[in-house]
Order: C-alpha cells, then sequence, then structure tokens
C-alpha cells in the first residue's frame, strides 16, 4: 500500500467576472439595461451573474412571462434548494446562429429581459432568477463563439460549474444536449448496484496490496452512509465510482475507479468534484486520498484536480480480522 496519503486543500475555481472574463465574456451590463444595450447579433453563450454576496432573498411569484398559460412561479423552498453557495454565475445560455427568430445572441438576450418584465414566454429556460429580489441588479456577460457550436460550448461551460460545484447553476435545471451525452449521471449507490459495483472495482479499481472486495461490506457501507458510495452511471451501466467518507472529523476519498474504455473523458473529475461537494457540505476543511505509489494514473489525476502529496506520512495499519 502506498505509504503517503495525498491531501488537497478546498478551493473551488470561482465562477466570477474574473474568471469568466479570462474566458473572453464580455458586456458586464445590468439585466434590466438589456434592451439598450449593443448586444452582438452573432451566436454565443451568455450568463447571468450576481455579485451581490449576501444571501439571496426570493419572491413569492416569479413576475415572468408565461409560456402556454404556465406559471413560472417556483415555491421558495426549492429555490433555495436550487441555489449554488460561492457560485456567482447563476444561469448559462446559448444563441444558435442562423434566421430565426430566437437566433443570436442580441435576439436572446432581448428575449431573456422581456421574459422578466412578464411580457413573453420565450425564455421559459432560467426562470428561477426572477423570483430573486434583486433580480434587475443582476449582470449579463456574453462571448461570441465564432466557428464553435454554442451548444457544444454551453454543455461544456456547464459541465466544469458542475464539476467545480457538485450541481448546475442555479436556473440551469438541465445539462447541455452535448454535455448529457458526454457525462455520466452521478448518483447515490443503491443495494441493487452492488454486485455491477464490486465488478467494476475488479476490473477497473487500484486492487494491489488491499482486502479483495466484498458485497457484504459494500451492503454494510450502504446502510450506514447512504450517500457515501457515488457511482458514475452511463446509459443505465456504472461505468465509475467513489466514496466520500465522513467520520465527523476526517473527509477521505476511496475506491475512485473508472471503467476502462471510459477513461480520459472527465468521469473521475465529476466524481471527485461531486464526492468534494459532499464533503464541504459538512464542513471539511481538507480532504485526502491514498494512492499507490507506483499508480501513475493515479498521480496524473490527482495532481490534475489539486492534489499535492504528502512526503511525512506514512500510513500504519493494524488488520482486525
Ligand atoms: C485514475 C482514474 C480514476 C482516472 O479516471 P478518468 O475518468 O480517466 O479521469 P478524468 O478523465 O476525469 O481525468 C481528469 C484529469 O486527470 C488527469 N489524468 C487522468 N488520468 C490520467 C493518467 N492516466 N495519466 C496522467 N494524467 C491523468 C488528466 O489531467 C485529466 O485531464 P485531461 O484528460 O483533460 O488531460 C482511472 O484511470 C482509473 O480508474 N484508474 C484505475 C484505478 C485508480 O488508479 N484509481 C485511483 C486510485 S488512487
Amino acid at each position: 500500500m502506498c505509504p503517503d496519503a495525498a491531501t488537497g486543500t478546498l478551493a473551488p475555481m470561482p465562477w466570477d467576472r474574473t474568471r469568466l472574463t479570462a474566458d473572453g465574456f464580455t458586456g458586464w451590463i445590468r439585466i434590466s439595461d438589456l434592451p439598450r444595450a449593443d448586444v452582438p447579433s452573432g451566436a454565443g453563450v451568455y450568463v447571468v451573474v450576481r455579485e451581490n454576496t449576501l444571501p439571496p432573498r426570493f419572491r413569492a411569484t416569479n413576475p415572468g412571462g408565461r409560456a402556454s398559460e404556465k406559471d413560472p412561479t417556483v415555491p421558495v423552498a426549492e429555490l433555495r434548494e436550487a441555489w449554488v453557495d460561492g457560485a456567482e454565475v447563476l444561469f448559462v445560455g446559448r444563441a444558435t446562429r442562423g434566421v430565426g427568430k430566437r437566433q443570436g445572441l442580441a435576439k436572446r438576450l432581448a428575449e431573456l429581459r422581456r421574459f422578466g418584465l412578464g411580457q413573453t414566454g420565450n425564455h421559459w429556460g432560467g426562470r428561477y432568477v426572477w423570483q430573486l429580489a434583486d433580480s434587475d441588479d443582476l449582470l449579463v456577460a456574453w462571448k461570441e463563439t465564432g466557428e464553435a457550436d454554442p451548444e457544444e460550448v454551453a454543455a461544456q461551460l456547464l459541465a466544469r460549474f458542475e464539476v467545480d460545484h457538485g450541481q448546475l447553476p442555479f436556473a440551469n435545471l438541465v445539462r447541455g444536449s452535448a454535455t448529457a451525452t458526454q457525462l455520466p449521471q452521478i448518483r447515490a449507490a443503491r443495494v441493487e448496484d452492488i454486485e455491477e459495483v464490486v465488478e467494476l472495482w475488479t476490473r477497473a479499481g487500484e486492487n494491489r496490496g488491499r482486502p479483495a472486495d466484498r458485497p457484504d461490506l459494500v451492503r454494510l457501507l450502504i446502510e450506514r452512509d447512504p450517500e457515501a458510495l457515488l457511482l458514475a452511471v452511463d446509459d443505465g451501466v456504472v461505468v465509475g465510482s467513489v466514496i466520500a467518507g465522513w467520520d465527523g472529523w476526517r473527509a477521505s476519498l476511496y475506491r475512485l475507479a473508472v471503467a476502462p474504455e471510459h477513461r480520459r473523458r472527465g468521469t473521475a473529475r465529476l466524481l471527485v468534484g461531486r464526492a468534494e461537494a459532499r464533503l464541504k457540505a459538512f464542513g471539511a476543511s481538507r480532504i485526502h486520498a491514498m494512492v499507490l505509489e507506483e499508480n501513475q494514473d493515479g498521480h496524473g489525476l490527482w495532481q490534475a484536480l489539486g492534489y499535492t502529496p504528502q512526503p511525512d506520512w506514512r500510513r500504519w495499519v493494524k488488520a482486525t480480522r
């Protein structure tokens, strides 16, 4: 077993103006100024940003437009649930190119504003933002996507956000279509997954120097902490796993494994992002993982995710059965 643990300090990339400006976003105008703003007419992606760091206050009713007579109002409890602490980006949208009524950034953003004023139902996506008490102060920034497919660019932004925060931006209720096809779903393991998980670990896990996995022990874990074992599921098949363990004192990641045929597609990044979000919610300020000294795949992964080896510790172990 690898003697040294890797430690990581928790500093998610901030989704703020500095980061997005560096990523090519421009504009940064108040959403209430949108009809008068000089927005380009080409295809692109846009973000709705709240720079106010005070906790959000929500209106009981949504003043936004109606789509086919549907009321955009959502119960405040649902909005609180969707809120992403520490993220200024509330919504990522995309405007496709072409000659359609809804296409191009200028048209799409004009629709966004009109929806907020209750005038149309043509920007149903992102409707949560209008239930914020300070919705008029929100900012909008955009990036033209040139030859790239805005759908794809938005999907990648959403995927990166999801990795950093463990959930989609507040007002994005569904992943971009490209994301949906590229990234597996992350969910907690259920008892009926146990056999598939053990089979995955047998063929994909870091297995040297440790006891073999047993289904009864995985069941004990699920019974003791039903949210600890996270799975990446692609089209109903378990393709990845990680255990995010919190014992009230330490936060540990175990059994990170991705099926060989699914590697280098961001699955481990997504799993670890979701695991970190869980551990941070418990109050963890540091997370560690055990990595075998010879595991070059593991070293590359942990390094990419901001973890560094701790050379002055060695694991001391006593078998109890
Ligand atoms: C290590 C492992 C979990 C990575 O899973 P993955 O889904 O392929 O990883 P991701 O695609 O999320 O990789 C994210 C980043 O980590 C780094 N990375 C991942 N695998 C790497 C490798 N084999 N070599 C070097 N860097 C690697 C890269 O920077 C990668 O980003 P990039 O693809 O844009 O360059 C997978 O190879 C695996 O299951 N290995 C066997 C089990 C194992 O060793 N688990 C870790 C135990 S500590």
